[in-house]
Parts: structure tokens; C-alpha cells; sequence
């Protein structure tokens, strides 16, 4: 596949947003990339795979793919870490299929993973950033960016933002009663992220049960005449089976995808600052996110909580980047 040259020139870099985004693909992973992918407000410096809907193997693989695809084989892609900081590694392949990113064909595709490991590849691109210059998406555990913390916290400063898909409130689990798939998985890591002091923006299930994909919707998608949305609404398709069934709607929520919305239009987005903290020690609600939405205690802010969205908003921007490939 895409034997073509890499569609680069766009994406040159002149004032755009210096970003890195950290994934575990995941159909809705995916489709956050295809945006990404197709921006021209990014610098986007590299993209690296975490293990989370599956396993590292697959999710470095789907970084490869999903960027072959896009006929983006410029962006270095890297792998990262193959489990949680302290668990075992759970993974959702009754969610996502088999290969996270069904029904898509699955291939070796030329553009390869480098070599670095992608833990050190954010160090480096810290090392040489300004202060607040590099954005981090994040719609995987948090696995890489807590180490990256951890090995070199004096590096925080260069972060200009956290832009992460996880987390509940009101809305309740999605893996537990209490808890959302990513923050479950690898909680000890978004406690180091929290605990870090730079900005976080949080897109969790209170605001992405209220992205919901529906038969119009991704009729919209396929009557696009591009092999990147007929792969959009090929994943859709797959993923809002499992979906409709367990919330009783008409397709799926698209999670993922609102961290790289939220950069490109950030106003079709309502967010509140607030104090959080992740549940460790119980078993019974472990990666409960704790936000304080209603500012009950006098605990300092460190997320900006997504509550609210204009639906209509985001798939209008998903189906017109889809549109412009
Ligand atoms: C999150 O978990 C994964 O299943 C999705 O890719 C998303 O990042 C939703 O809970
Ligand atoms: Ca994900």
C-alpha cells in the first residue's frame, strides 16, 4: 500500500501546534489519528503506541498501519511501554476484535517503528523543547507519560498540556461500576500525571457517552469518496456493534477522537477546572477519577473537566477533515 510519496508538504512546519500523541489503537484511537493525521495545525513530532486495547504487538502494528493509510509514513512513529507501571495488563479485545482495529485488514506495511523506544523519543523531544512548548494527546493508559514523568520530572515544564481521553464522574464505569477503561487499567500512572503540576485537559466518559456515532452519521462518513473515511466508517461499523447493545443506542461513543476536536475547536467543548484524584487502593472502584466537580473541598484544581459538547459540532469537524483527504 501507498506507494505514493508521503503527503508532506502541508504539514510543514511554520506556527503550528508541536505535538506528540500517545495511543492505543483501538478503532477510536484510530480515527482521533485520522484527524490528527490530516491537520494542518499540527507539528506533529511522532506517534506512540501504549499497550491498552491490545496488546503492545497490535498497537504498534495499528500506529503503522493507520499512519500507511493516511499516506503520512513522514511521521516517526515509536512503541512504547508492553504493561501498567504496577498491574497486569488487561486488555478489551471483546470491545475492539481481535486486532483492536478491525475489520481492517491487517498488514506489514513499508514505513517502519524507529528504533529509540518511545518513553526515550519524549524525553528527547522534552530535552530540546522550550517551556510549555510540546502537546501531549493521550488516549491510551497513561503507562508512557508517567514514566516519562517519573524518569525525568524536571522535563514537566516543557509540557505546555496533557490532552487526555479517560476518566468518569457522573457518568459512571464503562469496565467497572466506578471506573473508565484507560484510568482502570494504569491507574498508579495518571496519579504521576495528575501529581505533576502542568495543565491537563480531560475528556472522559461524562462528555464522550455524549459524542455517539448513529447510522446517519456514518453514512455521512462512507459516502466520502477517500479510502481514509471508507476505513473510518469500516471501523465504525464494527465498533458501534458491541456499543449499541451495552448502552442501548444507535452507535458507539466516540472517545478518542475528542482530545485532537478539543485542540482544532475547543469551543464546542464545556470545561470545568477541578480538584481530581485516582482511587489506588480499593479493589472495588480502583481508577475511580475523583473530581470535584462541585468544589466541595479546598483541594487545588489540576484538570480542566470536560462536561458538555456540541455533538452536531464534532461530527461535522470528523466527517470535513475525513472530507479532505
Ligand atoms: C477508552 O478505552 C478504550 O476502549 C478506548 O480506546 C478509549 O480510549 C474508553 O474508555
Ligand atoms: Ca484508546
Amino acid at each position: 500500500m501507498s506507494l505514493k510519496a508521503p503527503r508532506q508538504a502541508k504539514f510543514k512546519a511554520i506556527n503550528k501546534m508541536p505535538l506528540i500523541i500517545d495511543c492505543d489503537p483501538g478503532q477510536d484511537d484510530a480515527l482521533m489519528l485520522f484527524m490528527a493525521l490530516n491537520a494542518p495545525e499540527f507539528d506533529l513530532r511522532g506517534i506512540v503506541a501504549v499497550a491498552g486495547n491490545v496488546p503492545l504487538a497490535a498497537t504498534e502494528l495499528n500506529i503503522r498501519i493507520l499512519a500507511d493509510i493516511c499516506n503520512r509514513t513522514d511521521v516517526p512513529l515509536y512503541s512504547g511501554c508492553e504493561k501498567p507501571l504496577q498491574r497486569s495488563l488487561i486488555t478489551a479485545e471483546y470491545v475492539h476484535g481481535k486486532t483492536g482495529i478491525d475489520p481492517l485488514e491487517i498488514y506489514q506495511p513499508q514505513v517502519q517503528l524507529q528504533a529509540q523506544h518511545g518513553v526515550d523519543f519524549i524525553i528527547d523531544t522534552l530535552t530540546n523543547a522550550a517551556d510549555n512548548e510540546i502537546t501531549i494527546v493521550a488516549t491510551g493508559p497513561m503507562t508512557n507519560i508517567a514514566t516519562v514523568l517519573s524518569r525525568a520530572p524536571q522535563l514537566s515544564v516543557r509540557i505546555k498540556q496533557i490532552v487526555m481521553m479517560g476518566g468518569a464522574m457522573f457518568e459512571g464505569g464503562n469496565v467497572t461500576p466506578s471506573a473508565e477503561f484507560n484510568v482502570y487499567l494504569d491507574p498508579e500512572a495518571l496519579d504521576i500525571v495528575l501529581k505533576a503540576g502542568r495543565p491537563i485537559y480531560a475528556f472522559g466518559l461524562d462528555v464522550t457517552h455524549k459524542v455517539m456515532s448513529s447510522p446517519k452519521r456514518v453514512a455521512a462518513i462512507r459516502a466520502l469518496d477517500n479510502p481514509v473515511a471508507q476505513a473510518a466508517a469500516d471501523m465504525l461499523e464494527f465498533f458501534d456493534r458491541y456499543d449499541s447493545q451495552k448502552y442501548a443506542s444507535e452507535g458507539a461513543p466516540l472517545h478518542d477522537p475528542c482530545t485532537v476536536a478539543f485542540l482544532l475547536q475547543p469551543e464546542m467543548f464545556k470545561m470545568k477546572a477541578c480538584a481530581c484524584q485516582v482511587e489506588l487502593n480499593s479493589e472495588l472502584t480502583r481508577g475511580h477519577t475523583a473530581v470535584d466537580f462541585w468544589q466541595v473541598t479546598d483541594q487545588p484544581h489540576n484538570i480542566h473537566w470536560a462536561h458538555d459538547v456540541n455533538a452536531e459540532e464534532f461530527f461535522t469537524l470528523l466527517t470535513d477533515r475525513l472530507s479532505d483527504y
